[in-house]
């Protein structure tokens, strides 16, 4: 007889009880949770089959110990295994759940994104670098706010000269000697005036200033006139062109001018025009004109009544070399400045400048292009 029939006995009872126990609770049980809980009372440090165990060992009658070990490890791995094969099924169930929610339907159509457009004026400045870019000029920048040396005495404006006037200079009011001093009737301001640059020739100055020759370059911006009717808004864009090198003359000027026409309007014949004109920083000057025609609101390019200036141009005068310490014996080359809007309007037969900068989304939509590098 064992000396511990009582303990023997109860296990074994017990053990019968438990699994019955933990078969009915665990069917009751419906979440993750729960069956946490239930696996904590029979299986956790003081849950019950885990308190039957450590009885195990009053025990005295090795045989009754052995069996009632396997019994109660029966019954553990029974209640182990019951609880993973629920564990199971509830991860199965909440998947199921989360991805009939989550569920998406790739075959319907994308919703229409609103996508944007690139400006005529951007799109033509890039246009533009291109063919220069071709043709080995490199891209050079300078400021807006300039000053009133690079932006007029260094390009050869003499002091009290209309052409100052002309350009309908927009000043900054600034502190000390910055300022223009109006009250004194100074209309010449002093060197050192701020103002937004009124072209971008004073690119010339600066790059001439900062390097070597010989020089190529073309410098895009914007630039700024206080001007405002139906060809001219106060802020426009400009390409500014500078070859200095030795032996350049008028014949490289025209060449250059008609084969960068040629290849921006995509046109062999396209009608262009050099009319003489005036600049302080060049001589001889020209400006140059594209053979257009109105028509219905439209402007179309090519052979008809009507010109549209287009670019200044002419063979750097020798004063502008001087203030950059060039020697002109040594050293000539042309400059050009053109009007971006202006090319813009003659290549996509835009009508009026103002529209431009309006900002009305219409008009980008419909003369604005696709970001995706086609033409439409
Ligand atoms: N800067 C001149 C203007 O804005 C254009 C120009 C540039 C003319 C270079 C000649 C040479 O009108």
């Amino acid at each position: 007889m064992s000396d511990t029939p009582v303990y023997f006995q109860q296990i074994v009872e017990d053990r019968a009880l438990l699994t019955a126990e933990a078969i009915v609770e665990l069917s009751k049980c419906s979440t993750l949770e729960e069956l946490e809980t239930i696996r904590v009372k029979y299986l956790g440090k003081n849950g019950t089959v885990t308190t039957l165990l450590k009885k195990l060992g009053s025990i005295s009658s090795p045989i009754e110990k052995k069996e009632a070990g396997q019994y109660l490890n029966e019954t553990k791995q029974d209640i182990e295994q019951k609880i993973e094969e629920k564990k199971r099924t509830f991860k199965q169930e909440l998947l199921t759940k989360q991805l009939s929610a989550e569920w998406v339907d790739v075959t319907l159509p994308p919703r229409p994104e609103v996508q944007g457009r690139i400006h005529p004026v951007s799109r033509t400045m890039a246009e533009i670098s291109a063919i220069f870019a071709a043709q080995g000029f490199a891209v050079a920048e300078g400021p807006e706010i300039e000053d009133d040396y690079h932006n007029f005495t260094a390009l050869n404006f003499p002091e009290n000269h209309p052409a100052r006037q002309m350009h309908d200079t927009f000043f900054l009011r600034g502190e000390g000697q910055g300022a223009r001093n109006e009250e004194k009737g100074n209309l010449d301001p002093p060197p050192s005036t701020l103002l937004l640059r009124t072209h971008t020739s004073p690119v010339q100055i600066r790059t001439m200033q900062s390097g070597k020759p010989p020089f190529r370059f073309i410098a895009p911006g914007r630039t700024f006139r206080c001007d405002s009717d139906m060809t001219h808004t106060p802020m426009f864009h400009q390409v500014e062109g500078f070859v200095i090198d030795k032996n350049i003359h008028m014949g490289h000027l025209k060449g250059c001018i008609e084969s960068f026409l040629r290849a921006f309007f995509e046109m062999d014949n396209v009608p262009v025009r050099f009319r003489p004109s005036f600049f302080p920083f060049t001589e001889p000057s020209a400006e140059v004109d594209i053979g257009c025609k109105r028509d219905k609101g439209e402007i179309k390019i090519g052979a008809g009544a009507d010109w549209l200036e287009v670019m200044g141009c002419g063979m750097v005068h020798p004063n502008v070399l001087k203030n950059c310490k060039l020697d002109p014996n040594e050293w000539q080359g042309f400059a050009f400045g053109m009007g971006v809007e202006r090319l813009a309007m003659l290549k996509y037969g835009i009508p009026d400048l103002r529209t431009f900068f309006e900002s009305d989304i219409r008009w980008l939509k419909h003369y604005g292009f696709s970001s995706l590098g086609d033409a439409s």
